[in-house]
């Protein structure tokens, strides 16, 4: 049977400048937002990713005509007519989910399975079920999420939990809801407040203080839009951290805006110098980055939940001893197995690890647990000596366009293979 693979020869710093692609999980609320008015909305800088190909899909299967060319996207929702999302579609991606408030604020009905687990995670949807529960959605047995959102209505939703995705799916219901709606207790992710940039352009009436509070006036309906996507504060995030680690000289030319102030805190705490301007940002590393004594992952702003399995295999490569706890998912430290072949000397202690940073990791042949996972194998292929090989890469295809061109762009020696 034919496998693709990822081939990294390590030990070589990273030198030069890299321009990152489209946010992925800031394009999936906004692709699939288009559903919300009539029209043809047009997305440039979208990124080429398993994810937005399975999104494209299901908007489809909604009744959308899709065409994408290179990074451009144009969504024709005129005839969306239904709102029943085929299983075998929806249940690859988690941000399917998304189609619930979309659905309901289009159609005012949806029908589409319950969103499975996956890998970091059981991933429940209780908290979207609630929230659209306060704005008067119905939903109908237990199996799967078949929701009416005939009595639709503004209402006060409050979040326990920031959840991203809840959060989001409260946001698609109410722009076309009757009457106001606030929500506090609001996840304050970048991602979130580019949707709302994105609705207000076509029309929707709703305000973000970026500090967990979101009031939206319902509108009768939205107009398409012109927009251009942010970079990847994720995808930046990856390369900077193996810029970090391998060594070397990174300049990002289009560093987003904001949303990475603290993974660059932490960056510079492990060594590396970081000269940002406007629309750029540099760092400058040594090959032997410091340890860090204890980091947490947390909602935003706190450090990102997606940029810990890269730091484990920074840190893994440090000078010292580094404690990391993952507050967000159950099972986010499946890299570590992986690591471990590297001879990373690494322990899972419940919800942290315990990382004795080691001079030199050793290339290996591993396989990529999940997507984040995956670029935290890419980096520590690139920080160690010898040949590492990565298997079962299509995780990473879930959310990076070409991590390989990227990295080679900067002198890392990489490639994507074939083989039995
Ligand atoms: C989004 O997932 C991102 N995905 C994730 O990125 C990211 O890790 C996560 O937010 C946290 O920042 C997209 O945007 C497509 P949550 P989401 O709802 O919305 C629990 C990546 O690598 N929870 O904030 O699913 C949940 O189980 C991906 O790009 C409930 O208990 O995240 C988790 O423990 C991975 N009930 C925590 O909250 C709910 O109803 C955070 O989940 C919803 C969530």
């Amino acid at each position: 049977m034919h496998v693709r693979y990822i081939e990294i020869a390590g030990g070589k710093p990273l030198r030069g400048r890299i321009t990152i692609q489209g946010s992925k999980n800031a394009v999936l609320p906004i692709l699939t937002s288009c559903l919300l008015g009539e029209g043809i909305c047009q997305i440039d800088n979208c990124p080429r990713i398993s994810d937005v190909t399975v999104t494209l899909r299901l908007l489809e299967a909604a009744g959308c005509k899709v065409i994408q060319e290179g990074r451009t996207v144009w969504i024709d929702t005129s005839d969306v007519c239904r709102s029943r999302i085929p299983s075998e579609e929806a249940s690859h991606i988690r941000s399917s989910v998304l189609f619930l408030g979309a659905l309901i604020g289009r159609c005012r009905q949806a029908s589409l399975p319950m969103p499975g687990g996956c890998a970091i995670g059981i991933r429940p949807v209780d908290l979207h079920m609630k929230a659209l529960t306060a704005l008067g959605v119905r939903f109908e047995g237990e199996d799967d999420l078949t929701a009416d959102g005939n009595m639709l209505h503004g209402a006060d939703i409050h979040f326990s939990y920031p959840s991203v995705g809840a959060t989001e799916n409260s946001i698609l219901a109410a722009v076309l809801a009757p009457g106001r709606t606030r929500i506090t207790g609001a996840a304050r992710e970048p991602e979130i407040m580019e949707l709302c940039r994105f609705l207000r352009l076509r029309g929707a009436d709703i305000r973000n203080d970026g500090q967990g509070t979101i009031v939206i006036d319902g509108v009768s309906s939205l107009k398409p839009a012109y927009y251009r996507m942010q970079a990847d504060r994720i995808v930046t995030g990856t390369y900077l951290i193996a810029a970090a680690a391998a060594g070397g000289d990174v300049q990002i030319a289009n560093f987003p805006t904001y949303g990475l102030e603290l993974p660059l805190q932490i960056l510079k705490e492990t060594g590396a110098r970081i000269e940002q301007k406007e629309e750029s940002c540099r760092v400058i590393s040594s090959q032997s980055p410091k340890a860090i004594p204890y980091l947490e992952t947390a909602p935003y702003p706190g450090f990102p939940t997606d940029l810990q399995s890269p730091m484990l295999a920074l840190l893994a490569g440090a000078e010292g001893v580094s404690c990391v706890r993952e507050t967000i998912f159950e099972n986010r430290f499946r890299v570590v197995s992986e690591l471990r072949k590297m001879g990373a000397d690494i322990e899972v202690q419940g919800d942290r690890v315990i990382i004795k940073g080691k001079e030199k990791l050793t290339g290996s042949q591993v396989d990529t647990p999940d997507l984040r996972g995956g670029a935290a194998l890419v980096t520590a292929g690139l920080c160690a000596s010898g040949l590492t090989r990565i298997g079962q890469i299509e995780y990473i295809e879930r959310g990076y366009e070409d991590i390989c061109r990227d990295l080679r762009m900067l002198g890392g020696d990489l490639v994507v293979a074939e083989g039995q």
